[in-house]
């Protein structure tokens, strides 16, 4: 994992000038390797559950909508992640928050696992009644991904008022990071299982009802 500002400010760049950024290698083989033990602890324990839609009372589970399962990481808690993905994480927070002054107090993470088949329909990461998310982060934990395998992450971009979509292929150790209320996305159906870490910085603390 790099703790290299020069990362965290090439990111910074991409994310100010297209609103989106994508680096490889953000995370070593072995950092992958660590990141999918935990998960798949967790995952074999049954700790996960069918991700939904909305939030609250407003939650709904709807495979037609988004068929991954998903499993809320506790930061303090979850070995794996404690030891070099939380302090990299704040390192990338305290960054960006100096960089574009944006309001971000925290973050939220799970892991996903999107069995074969499954997709997440077109959506931005903002609920009806909540705009706490500010900036989108995902870490893919696929090794030896190919196009043929589908599940491509489509962001919708614009140029020139124009709609644009680039598709990222969910290979291991790259990183993801985009604005969570400006770009729509979808996750294509993917004839592979699929894992992967999404988290959210948000311009509030986190809950710990995700925790339980
Ligand atoms: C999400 C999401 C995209 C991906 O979890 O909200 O859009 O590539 N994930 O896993
Ligand atoms: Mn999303």
């Amino acid at each position: 994992m790099n703790f290299d500002e020069d990362i965290f400010e090439e990111c910074c760049e991409m994310l100010a000038q297209r609103h989106y950024a994508v680096i490889d290698h953000f995370l070593t083989s072995q950092e992958v390797s660590d990141l999918l033990v935990g998960l798949e602890n967790k995952y074999t324990q049954k700790k996960f559950k069918k991700a939904g839609v909305g939030q609250d009372e407003d939650l709904q589970v709807d495979a037609q909508v988004r068929g991954d399962f998903i499993y809320w990481i506790d930061p303090e808690k979850d070995f794996e992640i404690k030891r070099r993905f939380v302090p990299c994480m704040n390192g990338f927070m305290d960054y960006v928050k100096k960089e574009f002054f944006l309001p971000i107090k925290d973050y939220e993470m799970h892991y996903s696992v999107y069995p074969e088949g499954t997709y997440y329909q077109r959506h931005l990461d903002q609920f009806k009644k909540d705009d706490s998310r500010v900036l989108t982060f995902i870490c893919y934990l696929n090794f030896s991904w190919a196009a043929k395998y589908g599940g491509a992450l489509r962001l919708y971009t614009k140029e020139d008022d124009k709609e644009r979509y680039v598709d990222i292929l969910p290979e291991a150790g790259r990183f993801v990071c985009f604005r969570s209320d400006l770009l729509e996305h979808e996750v294509l159906p993917t004839q592979r299982v699929r894992y992967s870490l999404s988290g959210w910085m948000l311009n509030r603390k986190r809950s710990l009802k995700f925790l339980k």
